[in-house]
C-alpha cells in the first residue's frame, strides 16, 4: 500500500494568511495541518508517501518534512504546477504508485477516527468514507438506497441529493491510475475525483464506509477554528508524530 497525500493549491479562501505559505502548514493548535493526515497514513503502517505540493511552496514542504527518516517512513515530492483536480494526483503519482494499491489523503482533512484497517484490509476496487453533514453542497454528495448502499455520487450537487458528504479520504487499488486518465474536465476545469468513484461504482467495486468521529475539512476560517479546537480537545493522546 503506497500513500499520497495532495498539498497543493492555492487556498484564496484563506487569504491573507495563505500569501506567503500553503495552506496545509498553517498551524492547527500545535502542529502544522500537514501533520493530522500525516498521522492517519503513518498510523496505518504506510510507509512510502508521496508528497504533492504547489511549486512555490515546495521548499517549505521539504525543510519541515525532509526524507520521512525522522517519522520511519520515506517522502518522495511531485509538484502539482496548476490545481487540475484530485484526480490529477493519480497521473502525477503513476510512477510512484507502481501497480500497488493506493491510499490518498488531502493536506486539510483531519480526522478523529483511526483507518488503519480499513486500509490493512483493503483487497481491491475502491473505498471512500461518507459523513453526514450540515453544508453538503460544499463537498461530493453520496446518495444511499434503503440498505445504505451508494447509488449516486455528484460534486458540488446544485440541488440536495443528501446529507452525506465524501470525505478527502480515498483507498484505490492500482487501476485508479488508468481511470484517472479517462477524466473529462469539469465545469470548474478539473479532473474530479467523483468521476473516480463512478468508475468504481459503475463496476461495482465501490465501497461506501461512514465516519463515526469528528471530520473537519478545514478549508474556510471557520474550518480552521474548529479543527484546532478538535485538535486540542480530542486529538492530542491520538497523534504519534
Ligand atoms: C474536494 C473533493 C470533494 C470532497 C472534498 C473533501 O473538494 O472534490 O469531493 O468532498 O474535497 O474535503 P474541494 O476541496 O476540491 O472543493
Amino acid at each position: 500500500m503506497r500513500g499520497i497525500i495532495l498539498s497543493g493549491g492555492s487556498a484564496t479562501r484563506l487569504r491573507p494568511c495563505t500569501k506567503i505559505t500553503s495552506k496545509q502548514l498553517l498551524p492547527v493548535y500545535n502542529r502544522p495541518m500537514i501533520y493530522y493526515p500525516l498521522n492517519t497514513l503513518i498510523k496505518a503502517g504506510i510507509k512510502e508517501i508521496l508528497v504533492i505540493v504547489a511549486p512555490e511552496r515546495a521548499g517549505d514542504y521539504l525543510n519541515l518534512l525532509g526524507s520521512g527518516r525522522e517519522f520511519g517512513v520515506k517522502f518522495t515530492y511531485e509538484i502539482q504546477d496548476k490545481p487540475r483536480g484530485l484526480a490529477d494526483a493519480f497521473i502525477i503519482g503513476e510512477n510512484f504508485i507502481d501497480n500497488e494499491s493506493v491510499t490518498m489523503i488531502l493536506g486539510d482533512n483531519i480526522f478523529e477516527d483511526d483507518f488503519s484497517e480499513d486500509i490493512k484490509n483493503f483487497r481491491g476496487g475502491a473505498k471512500v468514507f461518507a459523513k453526514k453533514v450540515p453544508d453538503p453542497e460544499r463537498f461530493g454528495v453520496v446518495k444511499f438506497d434503503e440498505n445504505m448502499r451508494a447509488v449516486r455520487i455528484e460534486e458540488k450537487p446544485k440541488e440536495w441529493l443528501s446529507d452525506f458528504a465524501l470525505t478527502g479520504l480515498y483507498i484505490y487499488d492500482s487501476r485508479v491510475v488508468e481511470a484517472a486518465k479517462e477524466v473529462k474536465p469539469s465545469a470548474r476545469g478539473e479532473i474530479e475525483i467523483t468521476e473516480l468513484h463512478n468508475w468504481y461504482l459503475s463496476k461495482g467495486e465501490l465501497e461506501v464506509a461512514q465516519v463515526k468521529g469528528e471530520w473537519i475539512d478545514a478549508g474556510t476560517f471557520d474550518s480552521l477554528l474548529a479543527a484546532q479546537v478538535l485538535a486540542k480537545e480530542k486529538l492530542q493522546e491520538k497523534l504519534i508524530i
